[in-house]
């Protein structure tokens, strides 16, 4: 489980990133007024606060298995539905919601078809599904940075982007496999600034993520080649900067 920091920790990790992605994802997804949305994996709710500034806070769900970011969601949105469950098995009846969507979940789930299965399941006929994860070929830099900073130093090490569900040929065969109609992808491109490279290293010291889990598993002498690797690697900023990340996005239709 490395999703067990504060929300405070991953927003100042991933949140940057989320609350960007969040309203180009919410169109590709085609969420419109009227609609009702569960928000699957909501973390500290970057895609939930969108889906409630698009439809109310009435017509949105949403679940995670971490109390902690749970909390952290449930504190900036408390009239959400919010449950701690799990993609795989979804605590609402069949044909609940318009649209269920998953930001940057996928690769964590145990059971990737179960979770495509129960999404579904939770969506009327004629309602969308959709899912984005990061872009594997090296399109999110702040991992791409830090993994290849790790593999510099530790060859052996596992590095994030084999993670599953984060090419469009997994992510498409995932959604047909699970039913689903028309399936399409399409690349979402987001970015985020930081102040200097401390902003960067402290931001991913906080534990959060494979990426946090690993430096915090690092001793002192090891944690802290690790962070000059990864200053080198860009380019050792004196000033604010900004790094690109694109995610891989898949939809598809429920059918009867
Ligand atoms: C990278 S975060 C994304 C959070 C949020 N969707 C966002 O865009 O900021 C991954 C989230 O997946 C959640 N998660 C892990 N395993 C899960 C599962 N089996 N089902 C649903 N969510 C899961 C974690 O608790 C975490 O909140």
């Amino acid at each position: 489980m490395t999703f067990t920091a504060s929300g405070d920790a991953y927003d100042r990790y991933m949140g940057r990133y989320s609350a960007s992605l969040a309203p180009r994802f919410a169109d590709f997804a085609g969420v419109a007024g009227g609609r009702r949305a569960l928000d699957v994996g909501c973390g500290s709710g970057a895609l939930t606060g969108e889906l409630v500034r698009r439809l109310g806070a009435e017509r949105v769900a949403a679940a995670d298995p971490s109390p902690q970011l749970l909390a952290a969601c449930r504190a900036r949105l408390p009239d959400v539905d919010l449950r701690a469950a799990t993609a795989e098995r979804l605590p609402w009846q069949d044909a609940t919601f318009d649209v269920a969507l998953a930001q940057l979940v996928l690769s964590f789930v145990a059971d990737g078809p179960a979770a495509a299965r129960e999404m579904r399941r939770v969506v009327r006929t004629g309602g969308v599904v959709a899912a984005c994860m990061w872009a594997a070929d090296g399109g999110m830099e702040m991992l791409r940075v830090f993994w290849d900073a790790v593999l510099e130093l530790d060859p052996a090490a596992p590095d994030e982007s084999r993670m599953p569900y984060r090419t469009v040929s997994e992510l498409r065969a995932l959604w047909q496999e699970a039913g689903l109609r028309e399936v399409e992808t399409a690349p979402l491109d987001v970015s985020a600034g930081y102040e200097s490279f401390d902003d960067f290293w402290n931001a991913l010291l906080g534990g959060v993520g494979p990426a946090g889990a690993y430096a915090a598993s690092l001793d002192e002498p090891r944690r802290a080649a690790l962070g000059a690797a990864c200053r080198r690697r860009l380019g050792s900023p004196c000033a604010s900067f900004r790094l690109a990340a694109r995610a891989w996005a898949v939809r598809g239709f429920v059918a009867d």
